[in-house]
């Protein structure tokens, strides 16, 4: 069995009066360290809250989130970031700014302000640039981001969490808007880290057949408790009984 490398237990954040209930209740749930994880459910269910919560960004009113077996309540953030990569829903870049500006800004968090106040050092432009090459990006390094396309876009955004050297890469419905080839090229590349790099994924995926087809497992979060922890065959009749129990 491999390691543990996030375990909630217990894990309740805030009571939401419109939902009369917590966003997450009760969740229970490990990340091992090497695994391909999708994480699925209906808008609403809490799977953004719970990846945040993994971070530090949002914060837990009960039970214990560990990162590393170091509670998240005893670190600080930007240790954890340097552990967790995060892809944002909607990728999360700076418009305005290139693709390498934008992979480089995934160093503020180590750099010290005064390290950058000139520029990055040499080190790090030479590492972002190797990133974006290694993603297909080569030729558009210098391109304003709202120039490229959605499947560039993300693939930028992975390049940006990617400089942390994060041990695992948690990706908030990356390919939702995506035309079918920009998917299939981000969950590739998604695949090829965890696979070639070691980097334990865990994704945020609306196709049950794209989760079956990348990850090893599910985890299927129903208004804010997990209902299915398993593997990814037979998600088609989970979700017939999650359709059901949430009507
Ligand atoms: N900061 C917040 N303040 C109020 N409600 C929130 C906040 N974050 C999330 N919610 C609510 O919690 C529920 C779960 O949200 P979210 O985790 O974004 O779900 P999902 O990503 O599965 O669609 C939703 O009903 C959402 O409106
Ligand atoms: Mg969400």
């Amino acid at each position: 069995m491999n390691e543990t490398v996030i375990e909630c237990r217990d894990v309740e954040t805030a009571f939401l009066k419109s939902l009369h209930r917590p966003i997450l209740n009760q969740v229970n749930c490990q990340i091992r360290r090497g695994e391909f994880v999708a994480l699925l459910g209906l808008n609403g269910a809490g799977k953004s809250t719970l990846l945040r919560s993994f971070v530090g960004l949002t914060q837990v009113s009960r039970g214990t989130i560990t990162v590393d077996n170091i509670p998240m309540a005893s670190t600080t953030l930007p240790k954890i970031r340097r552990n967790v990569g995060m892809l944002f829903q909607g990728g999360g870049l700076i418009r305005q700014l290139s693709a390498v500006e934008n992979v480089l800004c995934g160093r503020l968090g180590v750099r010290k302000p005064w390290q950058t106040l000139f520029g990055f050092p040499k080190q790090d432009y030479r590492l972002a640039l190797q990133l974006l090459d290694e993603l297909g990006l080569h030729e558009h390094a210098y391109q304003k981001t709202s120039s490229l396309s959605g499947g560039q876009q993300q693939r930028v955004a992975i390049a940006r969490a990617l400089i942390q050297s994060p041990q695992v890469l948690l990706a908030d419905e990356p390919i939702t808007g995506l035309d079918v080839m920009a998917a299939k090229q981000v969950m590739d590349t998604l695949a090829k880290l965890n696979s070639e790099h070691g980097i334990t994924i865990v994704t945020v995926l609306h196709d049950l057949g794209i989760a079956a087809e990348y990850a090893q497992r599910a985890l299927v979060l129903d208004a804010g408790r997990i209902v299915y922890d398993g593997a990814c065959h037979n998600l088609q009749s989970e979700f017939a009984q999650i359709g059901s129990l949430s009507k």
